[in-house]
């Protein structure tokens, strides 16, 4: 029964998601990227899809399968994953970013593999797009949410995100421990919501994990109309 009433409860909504890292390439071989695993995201589109969601997944290069009957795009640069939010984010209900998305990439990409050479090699960087920060500028009717991996400090940078890219909600992990976070099944999170909430949800899997942030959301984004 319990599963039936989950069933109805993004019925209707249209949810978007990103997850995984971004690559930024250097030459045909080479890339910069990060740890992320995107099973984050991957089990959040599992759950929205579960509930009845219409849900757009955007990813970047990942090894899981993604979940069935979603739309899912796969990326690869940072920019490719700017596009492809940009061309999905207009009538979302919730749109979520759990994607590690790099934030800088190479200025130059090499059309040929690079040659070593004696001495150090420098790459210079450029920065990439802020997608969730421009998604918060052009905020409309959608709950947006952010999620802030940290080493140290979390409380204080995740609310400075909240923040500073107008979001309703971060989620705030501490990529420096090893039994969650980045490549883990599980993870353990704090939430900080624009409407003043914090909650820590303990350590378990991220599907878990996943059902009891979209409870949150939805809440909030009820509230939000009455
Ligand atoms: N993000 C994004 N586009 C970027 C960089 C980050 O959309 N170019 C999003 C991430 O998907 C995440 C949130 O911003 O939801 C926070 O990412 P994080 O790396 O923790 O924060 P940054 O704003 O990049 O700040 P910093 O890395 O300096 O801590
Ligand atoms: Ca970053």
């Amino acid at each position: 029964i319990q599963n039936q009433q989950d069933e109805n409860k993004l019925k209707g909504k249209k949810v978007l998601i990103t997850a995984g890292p971004t690559r930024e390439t250097v030459d045909p071989v080479r890339f910069f990227s990060n740890r992320s695993s995107g099973k984050m995201g991957f089990a959040l589109a599992e759950v929205a899809h579960r509930w009845g969601a219409e849900v757009t997944l955007i990813a970047g290069p990942v090894v899981i399968d993604p979940p069935s009957g979603i739309n899912y795009v796969s990326v690869t640069t940072a920019q490719e994953m700017y596009e492809a939010v940009m061309n999905h984010k207009n009538d979302q209900d919730i749109i979520i970013k759990a994607a590690a998305v790099a934030d800088y990439r190479p200025k130059q990409t090499h059309e040929h593999k690079m040659k070593k050479h004696e001495g150090n090699l420098v790459v210079e960087m450029e920065r990439t797009n802020d997608i969730l920060k421009e998604l918060g500028e052009q905020k409309q009717q959608e709950y947006l949410v952010g999620f802030a991996a940290e080493t140290k400090d979390i409380e204080y940078y995740g609310n400075k995100k909240l923040e500073k890219k107008n979001l309703d909600a971060i989620v705030m992990n501490d990529v420096s421990s090893t039994s969650t976070g980045f490549q883990s099944d599980e993870n353990e999170v704090i939430v900080l919501t624009k409407r003043g909430l914090k909650e820590a949800i303990p350590q378990s899997s991220k599907a878990k994990i996943s059902e009891r942030l979209f409870e949150i959301f939805i809440e909030e984004k009820q509230g939000e109309k009455s």
